[in-house]
Order: structure tokens, then sequence, then C-alpha cells
């Protein structure tokens, strides 16, 4: 992002709200040259707002994933994945969306941070492995 969000936690969720709300697309500060050369995409995200969150849509809006596979995967503080997988379809009409992941994730509100760790990794990494079989990813 050009401008990051603010450091703390209420503030940055007030402003995805009012970003929500008004359909900002906020302008991304990273360029990923020859994006066009790979053929599957995994892209990762939080839920905020129980919502993709704005930078990603921009992300998705910057890059053409023509003719591409999408791989959806998204953690979130224990409300689910709402309404970000519809949400990359939207933003991806042209490509093919497989069939997301979504597990539990930090949650900054509670100052845990990085939380998949330890067992929590452990148990999180089998999950992954059973997606990635699920959608053909991995024999
Ligand atoms: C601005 C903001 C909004 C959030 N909104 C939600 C939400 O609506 N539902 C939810 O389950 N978690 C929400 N979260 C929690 C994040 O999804 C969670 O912190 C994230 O998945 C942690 O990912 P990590 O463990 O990969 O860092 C929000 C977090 C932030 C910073």
């Amino acid at each position: 992002m050009q401008t990051p969000y603010p450091a703390d936690y209420h503030a940055t969720v007030q402003q995805v709200v009012r970003e929500n709300e008004t359909g900002y697309l906020p302008p991304l500060k990273t360029v990923i040259d020859g994006s066009n050369q790979y053929d599957f995409v995994f892209v990762g995200f939080p839920t905020w707002d129980m919502k993709l969150p704005p930078p990603m849509k921009s992300f998705l809006r910057q890059y053409s994933f023509r003719g591409k596979t999408i791989i959806p995967f998204n953690s979130n503080g224990g409300y689910g994945p709402g309404s970000t997988f519809q949400t990359v379809r939207e933003l991806c009409p042209q490509s093919t969306v497989l069939e997301g992941f979504s597990t539990r994730g930090g949650l900054e509100r509670d100052g845990q941070l990085l939380a998949i760790k330890d067992a929590r990794a452990e148990e999180v990494r089998k999950e992954v492995e059973s997606w990635l079989k699920t959608i053909g990813m991995l024999k």
C-alpha cells in the first residue's frame, strides 16, 4: 500500500469500513513484474469487516489473471471467510477460481499475533494438505 493503515487496530477497522462503504481501492506500493508468466496464482488474505480487504480488491483489479487458475486462501479471527471468496470470483471473471481454504489465524484485537504456530501450525499444516489434495494440487 502506498499509504499504510494506522498502527491502531480500531482506527484501521474504522477506515476499512469506510473504504468498503465507498468502494475505495487503495493504491498499491509493490509492483509485480511478469505476473503473466504464472499459470497458477495462490492468493492469500485475511477476513476484514467480513469482506475481502480493500488492498486485495486493488490487487485483483490491477492485474489481469485472465485464463489463469486462482487458488484463494483465507485466515480470519474466528468468524470465517465472509464474502471474501465470492468477491475473488467476481473480480476474476475470466479466471478459474478453485475452492478456497479458510482457517482461524491471529486476532490483533486480543493482542494475539502470529497465532498459527507450534501445535496449531501442525494442525493447520494437515488442513492445508488435505485441502490441496481435494483441489488436485497435491497427490
Ligand atoms: C481491520 C481488520 C478487520 C478484521 N475483521 C475481521 C472480521 O470481520 N472477521 C474476522 O473473523 N476477523 C477479522 N479480523 C481478524 C483477521 O482476520 C485476523 O487478524 C487475521 O486473519 C490474522 O491473520 P494472520 O494470523 O495470518 O496474521 C480483522 C482484522 C483487522 C485488522
